[in-house]
């Protein structure tokens, strides 16, 4: 058996188990599909995770760069109470279109907004409008743009915030501090200001899964 097909055997397994997809999931991939999105979308057990995460936290209010198809944020949208909040910002109207269709189909079209525009246009207009602190950050986005967005995700956070980085192994070029892609440099660049940042604490873990190899980052923030 091929390392891959172990890998995918594995992910159906738990996924079957812990975090099967009920129909507005299975919908909205089915959407992003027809309407011709990259799948690149959390597999279904990373979305329980956040999930999981989002409870952890009690949250209240969640913050998301970048929503393509709104499968991450239904996942992220269901920890939260009837009252909550959950901002998602996604660069392309054509994603952000089936997104929110996807979004009202599970529901949750009470409690989460997608927003378009550059995230780095959108973050400034936001910060403005006095926002609740969000208790929990989920970037996955642009990876170029990966420090600024745990710069702002730092802003827009308090003590105790959860900030979630995904696909920090960029293929392990992430090791290399001659590369040149400005993914790698992105996520490098974020991942030391984790580590030297007073106000962060993190970690990063490998995954393995029908999504290949990658991993994401923690982050909490401190007083
Ligand atoms: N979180 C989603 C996957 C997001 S894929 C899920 O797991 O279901 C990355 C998304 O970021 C794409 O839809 C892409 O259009 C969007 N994106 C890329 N650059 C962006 C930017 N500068 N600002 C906001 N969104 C951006
Ligand atoms: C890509 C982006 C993602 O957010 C992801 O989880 C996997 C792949 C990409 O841009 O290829
Ligand atoms: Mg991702």
């Amino acid at each position: 058996m091929s390392d891959s097909q172990l890998w995918d055997d594995v992910d159906a397994y738990f996924t079957t188990l812990l975090s099967p997809e009920d129909e507005p999931l299975q919908a909205a991939l089915r959407d992003s599909d027809a309407e011709g999105l990259p799948r690149i979308n959390v597999t279904p057990n990373q979305g329980k995770l956040l999930h999981l995460l989002a409870q952890v936290q009690g949250a209240h209010a969640i913050l998301e760069i970048g929503t393509l198809g709104g499968y991450s944020t239904i996942w992220l949208g269901r920890a939260l109470p009837a009252d909550g909040l959950l901002i998602s910002l996604e660069y392309n109207p054509r994603h952000a279109d089936v997104a929110r269709r996807n979004i009202a189909r599970a529901g949750l079209d009470r409690v989460a907004e997608v927003r378009v525009g550059p995230a780095l246009e959108s973050l400034p207009q936001l910060a403005d409008e006095n926002p609740p602190p969000f208790d929990l950050v989920f970037i996955d986005a642009d990876k170029a743009n990966n420090h600024h967005y745990v710069e702002w995700a730092l802003r827009l956070t308090h003590t105790g915030s959860l900030i979630v980085l995904d696909n920090v192994v960029r293929g392990g070029h992430v090791t290399d501090p001659t590369s040149t892609d400005p993914s790698v440099l992105g996520t490098r660049a974020a991942l030391e200001l984790i580590a030297e940042h007073p106000r962060l604490d993190g970690t990063a873990i490998q995954t393995v899964g029908t999504k290949g190899h990658d991993g994401f980052a923690l982050a909490r923030v401190l007083d």
